[in-house]
């Protein structure tokens, strides 16, 4: 491959990755942690690429230069200070301005116990959200993570099984899910809006499809959205909702599954009180359609392999509507 193809190459693949979604991005923070690391990415590239074009012209004059200037280069002088005292000072300011800009050291709880608390754990392959409300009530939600803007927030983040990985580069850097251990990361969203996450750390089968939503809104709206997720889930409003709804109770969903203020409490996969409001299904994989809803039912092994709800195959299509129809309403 000859040169100017290479380099076109090269060229035309940057402004692919440019074009790239910034939803997920370290390099579109929207948190103040995400920030700082931002900062230091530039410092690190920018004073990089320069050091890489000074040693490109020294290697050119080296190879190309005329002898008056190869002599110069071979001298001692040049080897003892850009050698080894420049690399020294550079690399030593550059340690120093990581740590700086990074608060290494400082731990993430540094803002206390008053920050809002959320749990995160980490599943096989999804992440459980739960707050806890003013009177001590748990809310438990799944795979989207609601915060007020403005405030530092604290996620606990532990795990049910294996090691996961939280990232949510728009806010922050990552942290590993530990067993037997809770990791606290603090949090600071400076923008309203919708970002997603990913779990960062290799954990089986399905670990590409674990993935989350971060919704950063005013105080006033997640006062407002933390009221709504407390609250039990809606009734059915028609007969083919109440179809379904008998459906999901009858035939052991509510095994696994919880629907505040129904009989269904099952606490080994999601809770679905609210699931019709949330901006994805099964860890932002498919949307959230009644369609994508009765896909899962019936295709989720195919889906996302591995995962632990089993295939329901033995619901007519009627049926399989009335109860993916349902859980869409649960809103
Ligand atoms: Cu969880 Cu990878």
């Amino acid at each position: 491959m000859n040169l100017l193809l290479r380099t076109s190459m090269i060229g035309a693949t940057g402004i692919l990755l440019g074009a790239c979604s910034t939803s997920q991005s370290a390099l579109a923070p929207t948190g103040e942690q995400a920030e700082r690391i931002n900062t230091l990415f530039w410092v690190m590239t920018i004073g990089g690429g320069l050091i890489l074009l000074l040693v490109c012209i020294l290697a050119g004059i080296a190879i190309f230069g005329g002898s008056d200037w190869r002599r110069r280069l071979a001298g001692e002088n040049l080897i003892k200070w850009l050698g080894i005292a420049f690399p020294v000072v550079v690399l030593s300011v550059l340690l120093t301005y990581g740590f700086l800009v990074l608060r290494a050291g400082a731990t993430s709880t540094q803002d206390g116990a008053e920050n809002l608390r959320i749990s995160v754990s980490g599943e096989l392959w999804w992440w459980r959200v739960t707050y806890t409300d003013a009177d001590g009530n748990r809310i438990e939600t799944a795979n989207e993570i609601h915060l007020p803007v403005g405030q530092p927030v604290t996620l606990e983040l532990t795990t049910a099984d294996v090691i996961h990985s939280f990232w949510a580069p728009n806010l922050a850097g990552k942290l590993d899910m530990i067993p037997g251990r809770t990791n606290e990361l603090t949090v600071t969203a400076k923008v309203p809006g919708v970002t997603r996450g990913q779990c960062a750390e290799y954990c089986g089968g399905a670990h590409a499809f674990m993935s989350f939503h971060v919704v950063a809104q005013s105080p006033e709206d997640f006062t407002t959205w933390l009221a709504e997720e407390a609250s039990p889930s809606s009734e059915p409003a028609d007969a083919a909702l109440t179809r379904g709804k008998d459906l999901f109770l009858g035939t052991g969903c509510g095994g696994c599954h919880a629907v505040r203020g129904t009989a269904a409490t099952g606490s080994i996969g999601p809770d679905l009180t609210h699931v019709g409001s949330r901006r994805s299904l099964a860890a932002a994989t498919l949307p959230n359609t009644a369609e994508a809803i009765a896909d899962f039912i019936v295709n989720n092994q195919h889906i996302k392999p591995e995962n632990k709800m089993p295939t329901y195959a033995m619901f007519s299509e009627t049926q399989l509507r009335d109860l993916s129809a349902y859980l869409e309403s649960l809103r």
